[in-house]
């Protein structure tokens, strides 16, 4: 980290604790040697990670934070406030309001109901909590390609949960979510913008004609994709879906996968604020200073890090949610370095691809003619890869979505491909290098 924003950082530190000056002196104890001491080791355990801050880390989704969100959560540390109540945050609590009022406003709505939860599966939680309010007895239904969380957060809530297949897109079969809505009691329907495998769209605006004859609720899990909503160079029909997500009854989207915050930061949104009757309790112990909303009155957790708010909005001044602007210029950049790099595995005579990426995310594959040989041959140029240190993910397609594409014999329970997260704004300018260790890696995987 640059030296001058070090010394800023300490300045920052230095005029918050300004701020309670008038206090009697007092100096926390603790021994410094030590605690560096301890630090240099951390640093030497910490060593064994990939590279996740680095352009050649285009594996998993993982992107690191902002240093304007790091270095502000971490002038939040020395405070540690706790966004369950205005008592325990009072600045950070504001501050969340006002960083979740942007992202709603990203969306469309202005008002509603909303705050940030610990991530995406959290967020998701209380989205399917308040569906089973709304429709006790009816079920939620999410594609197969949606996060594996919606199942088993159904089991936890004791609520119905049906699959809905995906088409050989990877994105919600329209049909048979249909066929499910004429036969069943359908109370919600989960539309995941960006699923987190394939970070494929599913077909919101179609689904919103079918809400008109079925009527239910829609959740929109956009915990991944949720902030392409300000880019534009997605498909026409991805923009569309983008378009009408301010349609749905609730939103998730996670400031800690593209919105370039630390771990420990979702969001959940919803339409209408009257929702908010579902989390009311009593909590005589927490709410006493303001008659002013607490975020723990409309949370289903209760301790909250204030920090996360406070690099959020920090980050949100920084870079704002506007279309045109840095932060959704920087977000085009990861979709142009997929763009660029599925493009040139397409012109390879070794690869197989599946479908074009709706996002940043790409699926690819080397040739062969059992779906075991060739997730064999996959994994080993995932390795090879990682050799020379361009750093991939697997991922297993079922063969209901590989199956289409090519014709192959079928000797392994799916196949296992290559998978690249380009999320990092710097895959624009780094993705020439990364096709040229793409291309050793292939060579060296079929010609050893
Ligand atoms: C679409 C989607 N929903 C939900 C989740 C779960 O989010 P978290 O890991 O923040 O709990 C993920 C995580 O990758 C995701 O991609």
């Amino acid at each position: 980290m640059e030296k001058l924003l070090v010394s800023h950082f300490q300045e920052a530190v230095s005029r918050m604790l300004s701020g309670f000056d008038h206090l009697p002196a007092f100096t926390p104890e603790y021994d410094a040697d030590r605690i560096s001491h301890i630090l240099f080791e951390v640093a030497e355990k910490m060593k064994e990670n990939y590279p996740f801050h680095h352009p050649l880390y285009a594996g998993q989704m993982l992107k690191p934070p902002h240093p304007v969100a790091l270095l502000s959560y971490a002038l939040a540390m020395f405070i540690n406030p706790n966004n369950h109540a205005i008592d325990a945050g009072i600045a950070s609590s504001k501050m969340e309001k006002e960083a979740v009022s942007a992202i709603a406003a990203m969306f469309g709505w202005a008002g509603g109901l909303g705050h940030l939860t610990g991530g995406g599966t959290i967020a998701n939680l209380e989205a399917l909590w308040v569906s089973g309010k709304i429709h006790p007895d009816k079920l939620i239904v999410a594609s197969e390609q949606a996060h594996f969380t919606h199942k088993r957060i159904c089991e936890v809530l004791k609520t119905g949960f049906e699959s809905v297949p995906a088409d050989m897109n990877g994105a919600m079969d329209i049909g048979y979510l249909e066929n499910i809505l004429k036969t069943s009691h359908v109370g919600t329907v989960v539309v995941t913008l960006g699923t987190t495998g394939c970070g494929k769209i599913d077909p919101l605006p179609e689904i919103i004609e079918l809400q008109k004859a079925y009527k239910f609720r829609i959740h929109v899990d956009a915990a991944y994709g949720g902030y392409f909503k300000l880019v534009s160079n997605l498909s026409e029909k991805n923009s569309l879906a983008f378009d009408n997500i301010g349609k749905a009854d609730s939103i998730v989207v996670d400031p800690h996968k593209h919105g370039l915050q630390p771990y420990g930061c979702g969001c959940i949104l919803f339409k209408d604020s009257g929702v908010g009757k579902y989390y009311k309790h009593e909590s005589p112990y927490t709410y006493f200073t303001s008659n002013e909303l607490h975020l723990g009155e409309i949370s289903l957790e209760c301790s909250r890090a204030g920090a996360s708010s406070v690099a959020l909005w920090a980050t949100q001044q920084y870079l704002p949610l506007i279309k045109g602007g840095e932060f959704a210029k920087n977000l085009e950049k990861s979709r142009k370095a997929a763009m660029t790099i599925f493009s040139w595995i397409e012109s390879r005579d070794e690869f197989i691809t599946f479908f074009e990426p709706d996002l940043d995310i790409i699926v690819f594959s080397l040739k062969g003619s059992s779906s075991k040989e060739i997730s064999d041959l996959n994994r080993k140029m995932f390795d090879i890869c990682a050799k020379s240190d361009l750093h991939l993910a697997l991922l297993t397609l079922p063969r209901a979505i590989a199956g289409k594409h090519h014709d192959l014999e079928w000797n392994s329970d799916g196949l296992t491909c290559l998978r690249s997260c380009l999320m990092k704004p710097e895959h624009e300018d780094w993705a020439e290098r990364i096709i040229t260790l793409l291309q050793k890696s292939v060579s060296a995987t079929v010609n050893p």
